[in-house]
């Protein structure tokens, strides 16, 4: 029998598969229960938009056909809202394909990466899978630091990744912090500035990355449809940068990478103003209701910037995501990022932070 390992690129024998969070019908035929709830992908609980819902219903008829390899609609109608050119817009099955279209693009076997080291886990998969080479920037206080960053900066630098908020920490890098590393990164380095909870942003101290783009620096910034906009299973995203960085993105872009429904489900959803309130005003009001709720039962959390919290917790953050399976409730370990001692949690409906609360405080009592 061949042995596959032998075969397969050995950029390819370092990456660990991402495990991504447990689908409902798993939880529900693994431990034979009915009443699961999931809160470990950072969805939107709210379910999808009406509108892109109706307009998707429409567009069912024409799947025969392929869908427009350019997203010319759905790029005119997000240009008009960002007031840049459609040239200057990416459009990807989710916003994690650009990151590894980002790598294909412009990293070669040894260029480097600077990646925080609890930063969201795509951007390492991306650059190992191109051969690249990552550099980790320490993230004091769970944060993307500059200093740290800048440290990192070598002649072989191509790529620094911010995400910003960062997944799994909820935290956030500030306009002051975003400005002083802007000031000193080398003009040749592309930074990405990934935005995938952009909408739930802090009006007060989030980074105005779009003007680094009108000073026509090297930036991309990425957003997603998967979360305010509640499109996760339909995959779409999208990168904002230089017409330069766009055309090379495209070069190595899969002609139809994204579907007809999820271009027209996008478009759709950003007409949809009272969907988007709603689900802001939803995510603000369950991280209140977590706030208190784990002040009330002691447990230590970051606070966030996105629809998530990361817990400080007494036993392993892997043995809490197994016991509270049990009790039906999905979170996220994150001892991948290297927090042992931490859970990830979504803000979810109402019902379901309570849910959350409770199971979590039952589950303490019964370890203490
Ligand atoms: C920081 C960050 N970037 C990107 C993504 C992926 O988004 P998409 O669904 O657009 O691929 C996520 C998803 O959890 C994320 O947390």
């Amino acid at each position: 029998m061949t042995n596959i390992s032998r075969l397969s690129r050995p950029a390819i024998a370092d990456i660990i598969p991402y495990e991504p969070g447990k689908p409902i019908s798993e939880v529900q035929r693994e431990y034979g229960l009915t009443d699961v709830i999931k809160l470990a992908s950072n969805e939107n609980p709210l379910g999808p938009s009406p509108k892109a819902i109706e307009a998707v219903r429409e567009a069912l008829m024409d799947t025969n056909r392929y869908p427009d390899g350019g997203c010319y609609y759905l790029k005119q109608k997000l240009s008009e809202r960002l007031d840049v050119k459609p040239s200057q817009l990416v459009i990807g099955n989710g916003s994690a394909e650009i990151c590894e279209l980002i790598t294909e693009a412009f990293i070669g076997e040894g260029d480097e990466a600077i990646i925080g080291r609890q930063a969201f886990f795509k951007y390492r998969v991306a650059v190992q899978i191109m051969n690249g080479v990552i550099a980790w920037a320490d993230m004091p206080d769970f944060t993307h630091n500059a200093d740290e960053m800048l440290s990192k900066i070598t002649a072989g630098t191509k790529l620094l990744f911010v995400a910003n908020p960062n997944n799994p920490t909820g935290t956030l890098m500030n306009r002051e912090q975003v400005t002083y590393l802007m000031d000193r990164l080398p003009e040749r380095v592309i930074a990405v500035f990934d935005e995938a909870y952009y909408d739930y942003r802090n009006l007060d101290n989030f980074p105005d990355t779009m003007s680094y783009l009108r000073d026509g620096r090297n930036i991309i910034i990425l957003r997603t449809f998967s979360k305010s906009y509640g499109l996760a299973g339909l995959r779409i995203g999208y990168a904002i940068t230089t017409e330069e960085i766009a055309r090379a993105l495209n070069c190595v872009r899969e002609a139809f990478n994204v579907s007809s429904i999820a271009q027209i489900a996008a478009a759709a959803a950003l007409d949809d103003d009272e969907y988007l309130r709603e689900g802001i005003r939803l995510n603000g009001e369950g991280k209140r209701f977590y706030y208190d709720e784990l002040k009330r039962i002691g447990l230590e959390y970051i606070p966030t910037e996105a629809n998530f919290v990361l817990i400080k917790v007494p036993l392993p953050g892997r043995e809490m995501f197994g016991e509270l399976l049990k009790k039906g409730v999905v979170i996220r370990p994150v001892d991948g990022y290297g927090l042992p001692n931490h859970i990830r949690v979504s803000i979810g409906l109402p019902n379901e932070n309570r849910r959350f609360i409770d199971a979590i405080g039952e589950l303490l009592r019964e370890k203490s």
